[in-house]
């Protein structure tokens, strides 16, 4: 709507995750970089927490593209099925296997003989869960017996899980899932400095010629947001339409207050 008014390519602050409009702020290149030591060494299981819309999908997007460019076998649960069956099912289905059994001990068995072949091509096989938070007691469990997979004291496999703080908290209580996956990070929001660079990263990325958010606006978002990024982009791209609509040049923090109210 407001794309030819502000002289933009696409829209700056669309809440999807998408990996080319990814801003690799402090704490999302740590995290980033702890996934990619735990695949690379094959320690078994990572896992990355976060609070809600900070960028964990995001990061699996990510992740898992970097890791199909140096050549990996990656199975990414976007939405992982909550029982045990179907979820070694979708792990098949994510591998590309398209005629995936309904026996446990079959599926189990095809997803050896996979990483078996991985392993003598010299590839990393890494399974990983987004949403993880919503899987079911014995879904952990299957999940836990993936890192029984082992060959000559190495893991098979990586398994990467990504969750809400809720998922750090349940796998606390599985002492013997928890031991196991010896890499962690949880993803904060940004601080105040980050909002600022990342709201100029998206705008330079949309094709914006110059800054149009005033410093005393991001302030006002970072208050109300503190630093959740998919809050900062709902907040951005509605004041964007709303100074387009008064026909305004830059965003001051009239508007952005203006776009608070309305939200409350
Ligand atoms: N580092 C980043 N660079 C660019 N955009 C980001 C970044 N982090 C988050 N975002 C934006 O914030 C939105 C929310 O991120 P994402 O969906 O990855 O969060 P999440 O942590 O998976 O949330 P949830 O807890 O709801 O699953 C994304 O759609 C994306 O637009
Ligand atoms: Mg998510």
């Amino acid at each position: 709507m407001y794309l030819k008014y502000w002289g933009l390519r696409r829209f700056p602050f669309d809440n999807v995750a998408d990996p080319s409009f990814f801003y690799l702020s402090e704490s999302h290149e740590e995290a980033l970089s702890r996934l990619i030591y735990a695949s690379k060494m094959g320690k078994g299981g990572a896992m990355l927490t976060g609070d809600i819309g900070c960028g964990k999908t995001l990061i699996s997007k990510v992740y898992s593209k970097k890791l199909i460019e140096e050549g990996s076998d990656v199975s990414l649960l976007s939405n992982p099925p909550l029982g045990p069956v179907e979820f070694l099912q979708e792990i098949l289905y994510q591998l590309g296997i398209s005629e995936v059994p309904d026996s446990r001990t079959k599926l189990l068995q095809i997803l050896h003989k996979r990483m078996i072949h991985n392993m003598e091509q010299n590839k990393e096989t890494v399974i990983i869960v987004d949403e993880a938070q919503i899987l079911n007691e014995e879904t952990f469990e299957e999940a836990r017996l993936l890192l029984n997979f082992q060959s000559n004291n190495r893991f098979l496999l990586t398994l990467v899980l990504l969750g809400q703080t809720e998922l750090k908290l349940k796998i606390r209580q599985i002492k013997q899932f928890d031991q196991r996956i010896p890499i962690k990070y949880h993803l904060p929001p940004f601080p105040f400095l980050g909002t600022i660079r990342y709201i100029m990263f998206r705008e330079k990325k949309a094709g914006f010629a110059r800054n149009v958010f005033t410093t005393k606006s991001i302030k006002t978002i970072y208050e109300y947001t503190r630093g959740s990024p998919r809050e900062i982009n709902s907040l951005c791209d509605l004041s964007l339409l709303i100074a387009f609509n008064k026909k305004k040049k830059f965003i001051d923090s009239g508007i952005i207050q203006s776009v608070i109210d309305e939200l409350r």
